[in-house]
């Protein structure tokens, strides 16, 4: 980026306001972190962080009445201030220097110099900044060759690794973050640094680890993120489970697949596809029970056996641990991991109307996000294997929408309902209401009856008949 460039970036209302302000109360100004990232790698960011050499506080309110009475939104004890001109969010802070105790990711802080702000910073490439004074406007303060380290495509700790991460270990989840986002290699002290501290994970809230850990799925290509969380020995920590998938075994000169690396396989195959966070969390966990369920049979082979059932067991355990919501996502979650074989077992065979309605009826209005899911798990080295799944997995989608236009069981309500038997036959509640009930369900995914009135009513009247009922005559 030449000069020119730079100082086109910063021509916005923002920063001419916050130029007027630093001038005239003569007070160094930065703009510092990941816009200034963002803005050398060509990315637009909404998020501006101003480092002040004084008091962040006063100067936000002197720049939001500036730009005509803006909200300030002002956070004392941690020394900030932030308002949001348009869709931009503006947050200042005081240059400070920062020392952290161990148990606590909760500094003591002192004011301080740019450069001591920068010292504090988590990585090079964000602890850039540019001068927003008058004088030195759009010169870039770089003490740690962070923009090399961009142009190289490198994360690196401004100060000694183990200093950086000690003091603040979620910087750990980060590096693996940016590392992933920017496809930049983590430099080899600061690696060993992460290595060397990532017990220190402990200390780092579950909210803030699934923070990080959403912002790596919804990224271009989740599996770098999960590799490296591997290969740093952050997974074993805070996802045992997803590590415990690693590895492949043989015998009898059988092996399997490893099946952490088919899980992230699955899992970038999905994104294409999908925004959503929950079912690329689904792609994680589709077959997180598959360690747990791993037997070989000398027959068989190695089979996994009701790995979707004791997977979908697994996961409220797993969202409880990580402070995960334990709401309907969670539910969501469970749901594609117990279905996701279906549709693909549904593809293996001769697809009938009645497996294809029952498929319909027990995903209900998740069926898409199940049917995202189960193409993107047909991973296989085979390519004609892939090719003749992915055919029949057309014929499936077909079935499932002329079968849903015609029966509409796709969130099955029962024709006949308990009080229309009650009425029928003049009874109380009791089991055989169940029974019927569960017999007309069974009917129409078997494609007896269709599902409709009168077909449901005459088979309820039979129905209670043959158990004895006497239907009660119409007056
Ligand atoms: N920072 C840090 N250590 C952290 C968090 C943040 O040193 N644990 C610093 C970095 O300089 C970072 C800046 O604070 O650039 C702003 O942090 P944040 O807004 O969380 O991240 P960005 O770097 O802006 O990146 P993104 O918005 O993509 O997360």
């Amino acid at each position: 980026m030449t000069e020119k460039e730079i100082l086109k970036s910063l021509e916005s209302t923002v920063f001419n306001a916050v130029r007027h302000v630093a001038d005239l109360d003569k007070i160094e100004t930065y703009v510092i972190g990941g816009f200034v990232r963002d803005m050398f790698l060509g990315i637009p960011s909404k998020d501006v962080d101003i480092v002040v050499r004084g008091s962040g506080i006063e100067m936000a309110q002197k720049v939001a009445t500036k730009l005509g009475g803006l909200k300030v939104s002002v956070f004392k004890n941690f020394g900030t201030a932030m308002f949001k001109y348009r869709d931009v969010e503006v947050e200042f802070v005081g240059a400070r220097k920062e020392s952290y105790q161990r148990n606590s990711r909760k500094p003591i802080v002192e004011d301080g110099t740019i450069q001591d702000d920068q010292d504090r910073r988590d990585f090079t490439i964000n602890a850039l900044a540019l001068s927003l004074n008058s004088e030195t406007f759009g010169h870039l303060v770089d003490p740690f060759n962070g923009l090399e380290d961009l142009k190289n495509g490198i994360i690196r700790t401004p100060l000694e690794p183990g200093v950086t991460f000690s003091d603040d270990p979620l910087r750990m989840l980060r590096a693996v973050r940016f590392a992933a986002r920017f496809k930049f290699t983590i430099e080899e002290g600061t690696f060993e640094g992460i290595k060397n501290n990532r017990e220190r994970i402990e200390i780092v809230s579950g909210e803030r680890v699934v923070d990080e850990l959403n912002k790596m799925i919804m990224s271009e290509k989740p599996s770098l993120a999960f590799k490296l969380l591997e290969i740093t020995g952050l997974l074993a920590l805070i996802l045992p489970e997803l590590q415990a998938m690693k590895g492949v075994e043989e015998k009898k000169g059988k092996r399997h697949k490893d099946n952490f690396y088919h899980t992230l396989q699955v899992l970038d195959r999905i994104v294409p596809f999908t925004d959503d966070l929950w079912l690329r969390w689904a792609a994680v966990f589709h077959d997180i029970a598959k360690p747990v369920t791993k037997r070989f049979d000398d027959k068989l082979g190695w089979t996994f056996h009701a790995h979707n059932h004791i997977g979908q067991k697994m996961v409220p355990k797993i969202f409880k641990r990580m402070k995960f919501p334990m709401n309907d996502k969670m539910k969501f979650v469970q749901k594609m991991v117990y279905l996701h074989m279906r549709p693909i077992v549904l593809s293996e065979d001769v697809v009938t109307d009645s497996a294809v309605r029952r498929l319909l009826f027990d995903a209900g209005d998740d069926i898409d996000s199940l049917m995202t899911l189960c193409e993107a798990d047909i991973t296989s080295k085979n390519e004609d294997k892939v090719r003749k799944y992915m055919k029949n997995f057309k014929v499936v989608r077909q079935k499932l929408k002329e079968i849903e236009e015609k029966d509409k069981v796709r969130n099955f309500q029962p024709p006949v309902s308990g009080e229309d038997i009650m009425e029928a036959f003049g009874i109380e509640p009791c089991r055989e209401i169940g029974d019927i009930k569960a017999a007309i369900k069974e009917a129409i995914l078997e494609g007896e009856i269709n599902n409709d009135r009168d077909q449901a009513y005459r088979l309820m009247l039979k129905l209670g008949q043959d158990m004895g009922l006497t239907p009660k005559m119409k007056d």
